[in-house]
């Protein structure tokens, strides 16, 4: 006969280890500042736009590892793409990345909406000045000016201690490092390394875009680039020979349309004639097809 059921009914598991509690979510600037005023202590922020894959969760597991507090924001920023970019068709997952970020322990999401982040009449920016004029600065005019000032505000929301940058986006680092010593931000910015696939490829969320064929053909940007750091390994120093050496072999590849090669004075990014004399940043950017790839490599 049926019986109420009991407690002997059951059979309780107790996960071993335990399940991982969610991240907080937050969706407006109040709501973050709240929450990070209930959460005193250090606190690492990585901003990001989401579509997150391993170079973006290395940069998570660096910030737990060196804070008490996690927070990523996920955000793709109108303001950092030009009117012929790819903003309407970014590739996004938010439960994906949800999951992903529940993994790495991380504390809070910010997540906020454009109409949050740009309500209507907003009309102050951040501009850095001559570190974004050259390279992504000549190619996407107005990006750098989105990118400052967005980090600024999810600074701003977060309060952040430290903040979590690749060397992959290396001028967007540069340039987030001047912003915050001329604006005294008093936020560490922390570099971290970039995270590549098996065969080269520097992870991206645009990776996606490209077709097998491109795809395939996609670590010919790392063989180059190592190339030239046997070169610059070797002695040799004069940037011309550096940037041919770079652009003779992606010339062989048939898919690959250089749009450019530099090598620059590593600090500035002034690009470099003549020997050069200290460190150096070489950096590209190919399209494959409508996908531009960048890479990058620091010579010292
Ligand atoms: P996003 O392209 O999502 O990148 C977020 C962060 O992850 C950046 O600091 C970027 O340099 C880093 N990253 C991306 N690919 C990486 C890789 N393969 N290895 C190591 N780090 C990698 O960069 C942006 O977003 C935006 O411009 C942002 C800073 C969030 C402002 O909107």
């Amino acid at each position: 006969m049926a019986h109420a059921p009991t407690d002997s009914d059951y059979i309780v598991i107790t996960p071993d280890p335990p399940l991982k509690p969610a991240p907080a979510i937050l969706t407006t600037p109040t709501a973050m500042r709240r929450w990070r005023a209930a959460h005193p202590g250090p606190l690492g922020l990585v901003p990001t736009m989401g579509y997150l894959h391993e170079g973006h969760i290395d940069l998570v597991h660096r910030a737990r590892r060196e804070n008490m507090h996690v927070v990523v924001s996920i955000f793709v920023n109108p303001t950092q793409f030009g009117p012929n970019e790819d903003f309407e068709k970014y590739p996004r997952d938010e439960v994906r990345d949800l999951n992903l970020l529940r993994d790495a322990e991380v504390d809070a999401v910010y997540l906020p909406s454009a109409a949050e982040m740009y309500p209507r009449g907003f009309q102050t920016y951040v501009s850095v000045e001559d570190v974004t004029q050259p390279l992504e600065g000549a190619s996407r005019p107005g990006h750098f000016r989105g990118v400052t000032t967005v980090v600024l505000k999810l600074f701003n929301a977060t309060g952040p201690d430290r903040a979590y940058f690749g060397k992959k986006d290396a001028q967007q680092l540069r340039v987030i490092q001047r912003m915050t010593r001329d604006l005294d931000l008093g936020v560490e910015i922390v570099p971290c390394e970039i995270v590549r696939e098996p065969d080269g490829l520097a992870m991206s969320s645009r990776n996606v875009y490209l077709t097998p064929a491109q795809r395939a053909a996609a670590p010919v940007l790392k063989q180059a680039l190592e190339h030239a750091r046997n070169l610059w390994n070797s002695g040799v120093r004069d940037a011309e020979t550096l940037r041919r050496a770079v652009r003779s072999q992606i010339e062989g590849e048939p898919l690959a349309e250089i749009e450019y090669i530099s090598l620059a004075e590593d600090a500035t990014l002034r690009e470099l004639d003549g020997p050069a004399a200290g460190a150096a940043l070489l950096s590209l950017v190919v399209r494959f097809g409508h996908t531009r790839l960048l890479d990058n490599v620091e010579l010292r």
